[in-house]
């Protein structure tokens, strides 16, 4: 969703704006756009499409200390050169970028044309520049908290003033926002990613937050309590995380990469003396586990899937009863919240709005949540009451992989570690535990079938439609295959559990519905077998993933992609790799922007 840049420091902040606009690309945008101050005038250039459409607009001797900078994802009105960010006021006096939504615009642009505003776009954030010019009484930061109190809905905004051209001022609430402390220079992004070339030390903004920034100072400010002092975190990862080192596309790299991130997810987690795990950030007693009556996970997408994975695997091992919940559903359905059940919102980017609502719900209702996400400081890392962080290094493709296989390995430590409290005895946690070890090598055994699977693209790549079908963990894979393959390709794909075939989607089945089938050696293999021989017999073509070894599915495939033979639970960390790969190398062949999928963003920052 929408980015934003500002700097105000000593020198030209330009390279900052669009480096950092650069940075948060992956987020997802369709136009792009910034202001600056020179000879004390506001000067805006913004164009709909790339960043690199901007540049080429824009003049090439810019040289100015107080810019602002906006990525816009369009919510309000059509991607164009007239809704895209920054907006100003009807003078040229002032200038904002936004990230949310302003759900009263209506209202508020109704009345501000009412007393002779002059609006240029269709945006809702455009009132923004009008509601503060209209509160504009020689002091920016007044008017800012003055305008604050009118508006409805999530927003992360910077402003800019030719009148007091020496600050920028911040405000979060919803939408996130950080600012970096520099030598002479503040600045404020989006998140860290845009940050971390320029100064390692940033503060997070909370909700109802705002900051006034100069060159050489910034004083942070709760909307109601007034001035308010910050700490200072650190940014810990490296940079270099953050390129392509050598792959085509952060997505492959990120595929490829799982054999090394999933390790760096287990590093120091697995206690083997004790045939257990260790989870520090989730700073619960034994006692406290043992407490624990029910475990509800919370999340959208990718992380919804992993959810589902670790909820069967806490109900079939440790004999939790868990719930899973899609998060936009679960916070506007007043939903019972107990004190003895564990509540857990998995998340990437640590910012998806509707799991941070649902985490809100459980609060409001006097529960505990607890985090499972990727991105150190994000706001549900910052709301959880306890958490395990992924460690899986920034995850920059809009499509989710490697955090899904750490996610999984969250999970399965959590399992082994509540199991081993309750139920599970050593040796199966020792088994376990040879299951994490062999994790990464397992997977690399799937990674070289890379060609093969890259002939299976050029098959699949001509289809309309695709099914994919599994059962038991497979079922959640399924939906993995499914969404991965539709956000990146544009193929319309379904995951349903092939149990379910016979209660609507078999009439689907023809010589154009290709069906993918993951069929590993597991409990449900005899029942998936025959679901396949169904669709086998309806002419369609079936590709399958399966355990090697396994000669009978063959017979019945077009083609097969082959897992190493593993413990039935750990199999949905091997199963999905291959769907990952097929989903890159059909978007390859499709020609499809595989990192930044149209419509599409890495951080959902609205409902
Ligand atoms: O950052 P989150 O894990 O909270 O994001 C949730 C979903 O938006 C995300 O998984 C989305 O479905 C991905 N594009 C899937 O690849």
């Amino acid at each position: 969703m929408c980015g934003i840049t500002g700097y105000i420091g000593k020198t030209n902040g330009l390279p900052f704006i669009i480096q950092g606009l650069k940075r948060l690309e992956y987020r997802g945008y369709d136009s792009a756009g910034i202001s600056y101050i020179e000879n004390s005038k506001i000067k805006t250039y913004k164009k709909k499409g790339t960043i690199h459409i901007l540049e080429k607009n824009i003049p090439g001797n810019i040289n100015s200390t107080a810019l602002i900078g906006h990525t816009r994802w369009a919510t309000h009105g059509e991607p164009s050169d007239n809704n895209s960010h920054p907006h100003n006021d009807c003078n040229n006096n002032l200038s904002i970028v936004h990230n949310g939504v302003i759900e009263n615009y209506s209202i508020l642009k109704a009345k501000l044309l009412e007393e002779g505003h002059k609006f240029t776009s269709d945006t809702d954030s455009e009132i923004l520049a009008h509601l503060i010019e209209k509160c504009y009484d020689n002091d920016l930061l007044s008017a800012v908290r003055e305008s604050l109190r009118y508006l409805e809905g999530p927003y992360g905004l910077v402003i800019l003033s030719a009148k007091e051209p020496d600050k920028i001022i911040a405000v979060r609430n919803g939408s996130p926002l950080v600012l970096g402390i520099g030598e002479d220079a503040m600045y404020v992004a989006s998140d860290v990613n845009a940050l971390a070339a320029y100064t390692r030390n940033v503060i997070y903004l909370e909700d109802r937050e705002l900051a006034v920034l100069t060159a050489n100072s910034y004083r942070t400010y709760h909307f109601e309590s007034g001035e308010i002092q910050k700490t200072i975190d650190k940014i810990d990862w490296d940079l270099v995380e953050m390129e392509k080192k050598g792959f085509k596309d952060f997505m492959e790299k990120e595929i490829f990469e799982q054999p090394e991130s999933i390790g760096k997810t287990m590093k120091g987690r697995i206690l083997k003396e004790f045939a257990t795990s260790k989870l520090d950030g989730l700073n619960m007693r034994t006692s406290e586990l043992e407490q624990i009556k029910e475990i509800h996970f919370v999340a959208c997408g990718t992380s919804l899937h992993a959810a589902m994975i670790g909820a069967m695997w806490l109900e079939n091992y440790v004999r939790i009863p868990c719930r899973c919940e899609i998060a936009s559903e679960f916070r506007y359905r007043n939903p019972v919240v107990r004190a003895d059940t564990l509540y857990f919102a998995i998340s990437q980017s640590g910012e998806t709005k509707d799991t941070i609502g649902a985490m809100q719900e459980i609060k409001i209702k006097g529960g505990k949540v607890y985090g499972i996400c990727n991105v150190a400081g994000s706001t549900i890392a910052r709301l959880s009451d306890g958490g395990v962080y992924l460690h899986a290094g920034p995850e920059i493709a809009v499509a989710s992989t490697k955090a899904f296989t750490s996610q999984l390995a969250v999970l399965a430590l959590f399992t082994l570690l509540i199991g081993r409290s309750r139920n599970l005895s050593p040796s199966v946690g020792m088994q376990w535990i040879s299951e994490f070890e062999a994790l990464s090598s397992n997977m690399d055994k799937i990674l070289a079938q890379m060609d093969h699977i890259k002939s299976i693209a050029q098959k699949a790549k001509n289809y309309k439609n695709f099914l994919f079908l599994g059962r038991g963990l497979h079922y959640p894979i399924a939906l993995e295959g499914a969404l991965k393959l539709k956000e990146i390709t544009y193929i319309h794909a379904e995951g349903y559990s092939a149990a379910e075939l016979k209660h609507g989607p078999i009439s689907l089945l023809d010589k154009d519905m290709p069906v993918m089938f993951i069929i590993p050696k597991d409990e449900l293999y005899d029942k998936v077998f025959s679901n396949l021989q169904e669709v086998k017999a309806r002419t369609c073509k079936v590709f399958c993933i399966a355990t090697e070894g396994d000669t009978r599915v063959k017979e019945m495939a077009d083609d097969v992609i082959y897992i190493p033979e593993s413990r039935e639970m750990f199999t949905p960390f091997l199963t999905v790799v291959p769907l990952q790969l097929l989903a890159y190398y059909v978007a390859k062949l499709l020609g499809k922007p595989v990192d930044q999928p149209r419509h599409l963003a890495k951080s959902v920052t609205v409902e």
